[in-house]
């Protein structure tokens, strides 16, 4: 190779030389090269990109840009459509408040309280026959439930409180009810009142249906700065245990001993779950255990952290559009 030709690229870009044979590649070419043996190859190395590569190029950015776009109005639509949901349930629990479930005589005059010194109570027959039938028709009639997995953690199916407030107005009355929060705050010794609006866990109603459904040994989260307390009232629950009952047992461990806790319906059990360490074993074939679950707190207020694993939990529960609750 002697001598470079008479149009050699400025930029010094890339050409490819197969004998006198200069091939264009990319944008820019131009090599002559004399006496370069048939066969041989040359390159020069540019800066420039070839063609075929820019095309990819431009069509990658703009895929990503478009979906970054559709990401983003996504999210938007997401957000201001949950902020319209959230608006109106506010409403409507601002309207159930103004009914609440009639519970006179909850707290009777003559009936010793139980003492809460374990962290956990229970009560059968709590509410009365009137108030109790109606929320059970209410619950049965709920078959749309979220089923969530969390490995071998836990399994079975839940309505959210978003969704008790727009289909279960009798169980949410009882909920936002003085009386039932006169009553936990009787037992407990501090005043207590429901959780916000945005937990989906506030009032929720909990379905072990299909074979293998429970929870493994935990403590409940607390979001919030005051005490938080869990309140479980079975609406359902049938099965081939010797009482009647499902095998879904709720089991706690106070003072390091395992203890069965029973179940039947309208019993109320209270317990402060993250102090007390309990799980709900799996339920068998043909059996159901339906539970109205109940969070209330000494106080709801809630810091920055305790919001955002609030919001993760929740997401674990419910799917993503518990983000923006
Ligand atoms: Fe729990």
């Amino acid at each position: 190779m002697e001598k470079l030709g008479s149009s050699v690229c400025p930029a010094g870009n890339t050409a490819a030389i197969d004998g006198d044979q200069a091939r264009e590649i990319g944008r820019c070419v131009i090599i002559v090269v004399l006496n370069a043996p048939p066969g041989s190859i040359i390159f020069r190395f540019s800066r420039s990109i070839p063609k075929q590569l820019t095309e990819t190029g431009m069509t990658i950015l703009s895929f990503v840009t478009a979906t970054l776009l559709l990401l983003t109005a996504s999210v938007f639509g997401l957000w201001v459509t949950r902020a319209s949901l959230y608006r109106n349930l506010g409403t409507l629990q601002a309207a159930h408040r103004k009914r609440p479930a009639d519970l006179a005589g909850l707290i009777p005059g003559h009936v010793r309280l139980p003492k809460f010194d374990q962290r956990l109570v229970r009560m059968e027959n709590i509410l009365p026959r009137d108030v109790f039938e109606p929320i059970r028709e209410e619950i049965a009639g709920l078959v749309d439930t979220e089923r969530s997995y969390l490995l071998s953690h836990k399994k079975g199916g839940t309505v959210a409180y978003e969704t008790l407030l727009q289909k279960a107005p009798r169980t949410v009355q009882l909920y936002l009810s003085g009386e039932l929060s006169d009553l936990i705050s009787a037992i407990v010794g501090e005043a207590v009142g429901p959780t916000p609006l945005y937990d989906q866990s506030s009032c929720s109603v909990l379905f072990y249906e299909r074979p293998g459904d429970h929870i493994g040994w935990h403590f409940d989260h607390n979001f919030y700065r005051g005490r938080h307390l869990t309140v479980l009232i079975p609406i359902l629950n049938t099965g081939h245990g010797p009482d009647g009952l499902s095998s879904a047992r709720l089991e706690a461990r106070i003072d390091g001993v395992a203890q069965f806790v029973s179940t039947p319906p309208n019993t109320l059990i209270m317990f402060e779950g993250q102090k007390v360490l309990h799980r709900v074993t799996p339920i068998d074939k043909d059996e159901r255990r339906v539970i109205l679950s109940m969070t209330f707190a000494t106080d709801s207020s809630a810091n920055l952290l305790q919001g955002i694993k609030r919001r993760i939990k929740d997401t674990a529960f419910f799917g993503l559009r518990a983000l923006w609750t």
